[in-house]
């Protein structure tokens, strides 16, 4: 995300969140915000107040239960006690096998390909309400050039930027090498599903401001910074953009978003950044590796807007060559569910700022390292401020001497607890997480 409009938007948010007048910002006022995404803001928060739960607690209940249900009976035989994953994708020739709630919804239909839009109905977690372009018309790429001010059709970012909701499909399998940010409007859904896509080797996917977009089955790597310049970010506006950082997907005052079966690695800044109030994100069956910093939740202390922040990381493989930050968390509530750790170099999980942390059933396998076996890590501040933030694993399988050290309200799941069915034990997570990553899909057979 660019520097100059972080900082920029950053005061604008701090205004609006205690409802000073606009108007204060005039001496602030650059070429990167102009009228037309200062209107963009002031709906974005608006949205973002929607999306946001005021008892986060129900929404972790309802994914437990789901998970529960569905996880009931299944291939309970399958002890996955070792800390290696042995390739189980790429060897797995038996019939269709959705091993958590997300996949059961689709992806043994062999029909899927004609019946995409089904994907809209099966999100769960914060993200839950996401639907992308379901209510829109069937957008298909062909083609892999990049134009910044004036796309052609058939290419990604034509589609991403029309103002009525689209499902954007792929006529083949592609490289898309992004000239400058692809800047995503509202009420769009990219579906990777058939095609073997790539975003990689340019610049990377935006969601500023928006609302309602899934991002499924595409590898998102090699991201690089751009140089900024006038990008197009709608088909009525074209705007000046300050060089992107090289994040692979950014969300920044985003709301309702799902990202589901992505491949990420090696980007030049975060693989995926949630920031400036972003709330309503579902980030799930995802396959990391190969990078510094994974995630970041918040990128400020002082982004008191960040307290609306709800995210679900559910259904994850954080594999090799990873890190830190799985999440690093400020503010928010933030639901890790079911993910499976097996690489870190420095921490799993961390933050500052009394973001609430509850990790449920995820498996954590510590590196050889001595000093990092430690999941957690608290950034910045002393014992006597951070033993009041609320961080608390349960069910989690810890191995190789992997320790998550919890603080906070001891009572806050017995709480949310009730009626409650938790979060599979992590021993099966290996099982849930099995196809995390793009899966390749083809029409006619289940994916
Ligand atoms: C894992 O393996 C160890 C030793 O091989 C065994 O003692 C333990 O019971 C196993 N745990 C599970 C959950 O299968
Ligand atoms: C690509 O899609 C565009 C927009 O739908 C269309 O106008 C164009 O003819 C297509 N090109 C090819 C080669 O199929």
């Amino acid at each position: 995300m660019a520097t100059l409009n972080k900082r920029f938007f950053q005061v604008l948010f701090f205004f609006m969140a205690f409802a000073v007048l606009l108007p204060a910002l005039h001496a602030e006022d650059g070429p990167e915000m102009d009228e037309y995404w200062k209107k963009r803001a002031e709906i974005a928060f608006e949205k973002a107040q929607n999306a946001y739960n005021p008892n986060p607690e129900e929404v972790t209940e309802s994914v437990n239960q789901k998970v529960g249900k569905f996880m009931t009976g299944f291939i309970n035989k399958v002890q996955h006690n070792t800390t290696r994953r042995q390739l189980m994708k790429k060897k797995y020739k038996g019939p269709c096998m959705a091993t958590n709630p997300i996949d059961q919804c689709w992806r043994c239909d062999p029909n899927w390909g004609k019946y995409r839009k089904r994907l809209a109905d099966c999100a769960i977690g914060f993200g839950r309400n996401t639907i992308g372009g379901k209510k829109g018309r069937f957008y298909i790429v062909n083609d892999t050039s990049d134009d910044i001010v004036n796309p052609k059709p058939g290419t990604l970012r034509y589609g991403v930027i029309q103002k009525k909701p689209l499902w954007i499909v792929f006529a083949r399998s592609m490289i898309i090498r992004l000239k400058e940010e692809l800047m995503v409007t509202c009420d769009k859904t990219i579906d990777g599903r058939g095609s073997n896509v790539h975003i990689a080797y340019g610049a990377g996917i935006t969601l500023q401001y928006v609302q309602n977009v899934i991002i499924h089955n595409i590898h998102v790597h090699d991201i690089v910074a751009g140089e900024g310049g006038m990008i197009r970010d709608s088909v009525d506006h074209v705007g000046f953009r300050t060089p992107s950082d090289g994040d692979g997907i950014s969300m920044f005052g985003a709301s309702n978003i799902w990202i589901d079966h992505v491949s990420m690695y090696r980007c030049g800044d975060g693989l995926i950044d949630a920031i400036m109030g972003s709330t309503g994100v579902t980030i799930s069956n995802s396959h990391f590796t190969n990078h510094n910093e994974v995630m970041l939740f918040g990128a400020n202390d002082k982004h008191n807007q960040d307290k609306l922040m709800q995210i679900t990381v559910a259904f994850n493989h954080f594999g090799k060559g990873l890190v830190q930050r799985m999440p690093r968390c400020r503010h928010g509530f933030f639901h890790v569910v079911n993910n499976d750790y097996t690489h870190w170099l420095m921490y799993a999980i961390g933050g500052s700022m009394n973001p609430t942390i509850i990790s449920q059933g995820n498996r954590f396998i510590a590196p050889p390292n001595g000093n990092a076996k430690e999941v957690t890590k608290r950034e910045n501040y002393p014992e006597s401020e951070w033993r009041h933030w609320t961080w608390r694993s349960e069910g989690d399988l810890m191995m190789n001497g992997a320790f998550f050290v919890q603080s906070g309200n001891p009572n806050f799941d017995s709480k949310s607890k009730e009626g409650m069915i938790t979060a599979k034990p992590g021993h099966m997570v290996t099982s849930i997480t099995r196809f995390a990553g793009t899966l390749r899909c083809k029409k006619g057979y289940s994916c």
